[in-house]
């Protein structure tokens, strides 16, 4: 048995989960996915989860407070028992109260080479700046967006003709290997990771 169990959530493609899966079930993995969640019942990524067995939970935000919705997510994380959150793709902000709650047990990946380039578009900014690299970081969440602790990072370099799609495509394989990884001695490198 895995001796911790992440909880991710998504709301889109998923790709990022599917690479925490996967590294997961190889020998030796020091967490297993307890739970996938989504703000987006209809997201692809859950669809991938339900069909590989992973337990799932899905529930749109829309007319709810958000204290009530981060409450059921939070419920959902507790009830699989998991301990740490890595968050794929989540395209929501977690609330100050959240973060606290679950303070130095999330985990988010960002496709820039913080601290530069926090938030959206990062690829685009990233060309127009004409940097030499992208990349991306994986980081603890705090209260500050894409503002944590960085655990790690892949550095890609920027072509002359890329655009932000081939950009954003070659990061990405890059984001596969890195997340699973960093995520992995992460978790390897704590104790227990005691719910309160
Ligand atoms: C990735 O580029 C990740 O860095 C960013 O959102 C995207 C999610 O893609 N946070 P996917 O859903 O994991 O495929």
């Amino acid at each position: 048995m895995a001796e911790h169990r992440l909880g991710i959530l998504i709301s889109g493609r998923g790709s990022n989960m599917r690479a925490l899966v996967e590294a997961s079930r190889v020998p030796d993995s020091p967490y297993e996915v307890a739970l996938v969640a989504s703000d987006q019942p209809d997201a692809a990524g859950l669809a991938w989860a339900v069909a590989n067995g992973i337990a799932t939970f899905a529930r749109s935000p829309t007319g709810m407070a958000k204290a009530d919705y981060e409450a059921s997510i939070d419920g959902a994380l507790r009830a699989a028992g998991v301990e740490a959150i890595a968050l794929a793709g989540y395209m929501r902000l977690l609330s100050d109260d959240f973060v606290a709650r679950w303070r130095g047990r999330v985990v988010n990946i960002h496709p820039s080479l913080l601290p530069l380039y926090k938030g959206l578009d990062t690829h685009a900014r990233a060309i127009a700046a004409g940097d030499a690299h992208a990349g991306c970081s994986v980081h603890v969440v705090t209260e500050e967006l894409d503002g944590g602790e960085v655990l790690g990072q892949a550095r890609v370099p920027i072509l002359s003709d890329d655009t932000p799609d081939t950009l954003a495509a070659r990061v990405l394989v890059e984001e596969h290997k890195l997340y699973p990884r960093v995520v992995a001695a992460w978790l390897a490198r704590q104790g227990r990771l005691a719910l309160r």
